[in-house]
């Protein structure tokens, strides 16, 4: 790697946790934060740390994921998807650090029939999609010289993924309700960091959509997840307005990433090969 002063914000979270694991296991010098020891939110704590350590690269993997309650409560989802990746953005400006963020498919409102491009305007459909957008908004305003990648289903080491909640819900009951109109890519946190890193190291700049190829239902999922982890509860496939959930999802949102996949000079597989 190109750089020597790393900081990792939300290193506790799925994908942070990843990314922590890689540097550790390369013997790649970083500091990581999360919300016990630094709010993203907070302008001065962030400077404090920029003046002391001067990164040249800063991973930012914080985020409000809690897609139901941004329903209920914009102004925290807010300040962490939004304010603090200006926040970054506005740092990174001034100490020359090099951004590297992290958005999502929720920007998009799901009505697409085919996998969605980068050239395809996004037009979030609830809170969270809403202020993932606008940092995303905020960062291209301010620098030039940065990296967003829109994920969709993230799964890592944690339980905000399905395949957690899923067997959860499969430990306590012997038939479940899976939506069968939701449809995106379920993508790997190690998916995530092995091609951020491959990124970094071919200086790539820019927003790309970073996910495996092909796509599936909630549905289509629960059937893998329940194949890998020989899981015996019956699924039944629903519409997701049955659940009746605060906030609606976008019905197709796949996204589609021939774009890095012909920078980064590779065939990404179908996400069941990653699973
Ligand atoms: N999870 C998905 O399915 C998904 C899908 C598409 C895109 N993404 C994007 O991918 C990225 C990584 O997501 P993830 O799944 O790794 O999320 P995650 O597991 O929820 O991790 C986010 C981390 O940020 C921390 N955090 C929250 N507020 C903070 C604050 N004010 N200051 C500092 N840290 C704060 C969280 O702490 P607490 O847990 O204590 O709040 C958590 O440790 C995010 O940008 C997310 O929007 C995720």
């Amino acid at each position: 790697m190109k750089f020597n002063r790393i900081l990792l914000i939300g290193d506790k979270g799925q994908l942070g946790k990843e990314f922590s694991e890689y540097f550790n296991l390369n013997n790649i010098e970083f500091i990581g934060y999360d919300i016990d020891k630094l709010d993203v939110s907070n302008f001065n704590s962030l400077k404090d740390i920029f003046s002391s350590y001067h990164p040249d690269l800063v991973i930012n993997c914080s985020a409000y994921t809690l897609v139901d309650n941004a329903e209920k409560d914009y102004e925290s989802a807010y300040q962490v998807n939004a304010i603090g990746a200006k926040y970054l953005a506005l740092l990174c400006n001034e100490f020359n650090s090099f951004l590297v963020h992290y958005s999502t498919d929720y920007v998009f409102d799901g009505k697409n029939n085919i996998t969605y491009t980068e050239a395809k305007k996004p037009n979030p459909i609830n809170n969270y999609g809403k202020t993932k957008l606008l940092g995303e908004e905020y960062i291209q305003s301010i620098l030039s010289n940065d990296l967003i990648l829109r994920l969709s289903w993230v799964y890592g080491n944690g339980s905000q993924n399905f395949i957690y909640k899923f067997r959860d819900w499969a430990s306590k009951n012997n038939s479940l309700n899976i939506s069968d109109d939701e449809t995106s890519v379920p993508t790997s946190t190690k998916f995530v960091v092995e091609n951020t890193i491959k990124s970094l190291e071919l200086g790539i700049i820019g927003l790309f959509h970073l996910v495996p190829n092909g796509y599936c239902s909630r549905y289509e999922w629960a059937e893998e997840i329940k194949k890998k982890f020989n899981i015996e509860t019956e699924i039944k496939k629903i519409s997701k307005s049955e659940f009746n959930l605060p906030a609606e999802r976008p019905t197709f949102s796949a996204l589609n990433s021939q774009k890095i996949q012909e920078l980064l000079k590779v065939d990404f597989k179908n996400w069941k090969d990653y699973f």
